[in-house]
């Protein structure tokens, strides 16, 4: 196992081991969910701090481990970290294209695992959303999808800054994050109503921070026949747990 992530996913081998196969799940579930769509997808959330560029990067590192040719593109450009994951530097990125000061081959670092390459978000800009509604946005995106299996992209919180939002006329398969005990039902429905107005479609969500002990409330839906609808769970089985809490109230 390699040492990867911020949350240690890939990293310390068997004890992990649910963890990584937590992401292989998740992996296996977009594969077919963007089988029938365009392969590339925008990571957002809510709220800040969900998990979703520690969510994305270990996705893309799960891509590019299955054979696909991944490009991860970190567009937070407010709070870039991306570039912190993979230890690469950051002077040269998305916003430096995007503004025209280098070309989309100067910035891109190729191969920083097998498959897997990475556009760091570049020099903190003045007007990210303004670089991302750009025709050079526009360009990168169209230049992309035919060199790549996969075009993952890393966003700010969508209930915070518009930056995903200005994506979503060109990019419309979302990934939204959600983590245990911080992002509330009202979050949610409210990234899910800004993401479906502006033109997105919720492929999946993924919960973060589950932690073992609640998996019995899985156990218990199960019995009870809930499904799981379109939600990737990770680690745990918070929408269940939802479920389990609404049975109780009747
Ligand atoms: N699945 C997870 N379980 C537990 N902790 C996690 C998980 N994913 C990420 N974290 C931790 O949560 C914190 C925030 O993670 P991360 O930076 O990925 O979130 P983010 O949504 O990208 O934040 P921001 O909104 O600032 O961009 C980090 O400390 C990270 O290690
Ligand atoms: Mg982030």
């Amino acid at each position: 196992m390699k040492k990867q992530d911020r949350a240690g996913s890939y990293s310390r081998g068997g004890r992990n081991f649910a963890i990584v196969e937590s992401y292989k799940s998740l992996r296996t579930n977009l594969q077919f969910a963007l089988s029938v769509k365009d392969k590339v997808l925008i990571v957002t959330s809510a709220e800040a701090n969900a998990g979703k560029s520690t969510t994305i990067s270990n996705v893309a590192v799960a891509m590019a481990q299955a054979g696909s040719k991944v490009l991860l593109i970190d567009a937070d450009m407010r709070q870039p970290t991306q570039h912190k994951v993979f230890k690469r530097t950051n002077h040269l990125g998305l916003s430096n294209i995007l503004s025209a000061f280098c070309t989309l081959q100067e910035a891109l670092q190729e191969e920083v695992l097998p498959n897997l390459d990475l556009i760091t978000a570049g020099v903190i800009p003045p007007n990210p959303s303004e670089l991302l509604v750009s025709r050079a946005m526009t360009a990168l995106l169209e230049q992309v999808k035919d060199v790549y299996d996969y075009v993952f992209i890393d966003t700010p919180p969508v209930c915070v800054v518009s930056d995903a939002m200005t994506l979503l006329d060109r990019v419309s398969n979302v990934l939204l994050v959600v983590r245990q005990k911080q992002t509330t039902y009202a979050d949610f429905d409210a990234a899910t109503e800004l993401i479906t107005q502006n033109g997105g479609n919720v492929i999946g969500s993924v919960i973060t921070n589950v932690h073992e002990r609640d998996r019995m409330y899985g156990d218990y839906d199960r019995r009870r026949g809930y499904g799981y609808s379109n939600r990737y769970y990770y680690g745990g089985y918070y929408g269940s747990r939802r479920a389990a809490e609404q049975e109780e109230q009747g």
